[in-house]
């Protein structure tokens, strides 16, 4: 039988998984720590990926006030790589973005090169706005950052949105 793979959005019953996916490589220094807490108060802005129904990775967009969005938190179960599902989760990141009519998404990383195929740039950290790094103060390497800013133009990209959010529709007389 073939496998499923689906990435989707967050929804509270994901949060002890979630939690569970990001906490190696944040204890690794990978991405940055994120408690349950955070990760409630972000949801909206999670996507999970499950394989056969299991959630084996999740992702964030988090939308910056300068028509910008972040890649956070993005991660695969290690016996899960290479299936790409990596690739469908930033996929996604990258629709949702579009779809809210944002105009660039970048990432902060350690891998430039993943984010490379998929048509990120790399760009100077200084030319991401300020508020970017109000989050870094909770990195245990906020004073020696060493990460590489990378970002990707999403109305140059020929990228098909996609919603997430539950649409309502009423029919009045
Ligand atoms: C980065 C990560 C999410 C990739 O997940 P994945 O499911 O293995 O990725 P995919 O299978 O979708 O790979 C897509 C493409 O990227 C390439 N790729 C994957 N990991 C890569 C890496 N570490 N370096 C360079 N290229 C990589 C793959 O070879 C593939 O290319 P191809 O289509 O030409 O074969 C995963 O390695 C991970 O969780 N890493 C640890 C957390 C992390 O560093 N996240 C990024 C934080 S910003």
């Amino acid at each position: 039988m073939p496998h499923r793979i689906r990435v989707r959005a967050a929804e509270v019953a994901d949060v002890e998984a979630i939690h569970a996916l990001l906490e190696p490589f944040a204890a690794a220094g990978v991405i940055l720590p994120r408690s349950r807490d955070d990760i409630f108060e972000h949801l909206q802005e999670f996507l999970v990926a499950s394989f056969d129904g299991e959630p084996v990775g999740a992702a964030a967009m988090h939308i910056y006030g300068s028509n910008l969005a972040e890649v956070r938190s993005l991660v695969v179960r290690e016996d899960m790589r290479g299936r790409g599902i990596g690739g469908l989760l930033l996929d996604a990141c990258e629709r949702w973005a579009a779809a809210l009519g944002v105009a660039r998404i970048f990432a902060l990383t350690y891998l430039p090169e993943f984010f490379a195929r998929f048509g990120y740039a790399r760009v100077p950290k200084e030319s991401l706005p300020h508020k970017v790094w109000t989050v870094c103060v909770h990195c245990p390497r906020f004073s020696n950052c060493d990460e590489i800013a990378v970002e990707k133009r999403l109305s140059d990209a020929p990228i098909e949105p996609m919603k997430l959010a539950p649409i309502l529709e009423v029919e009045q007389p």
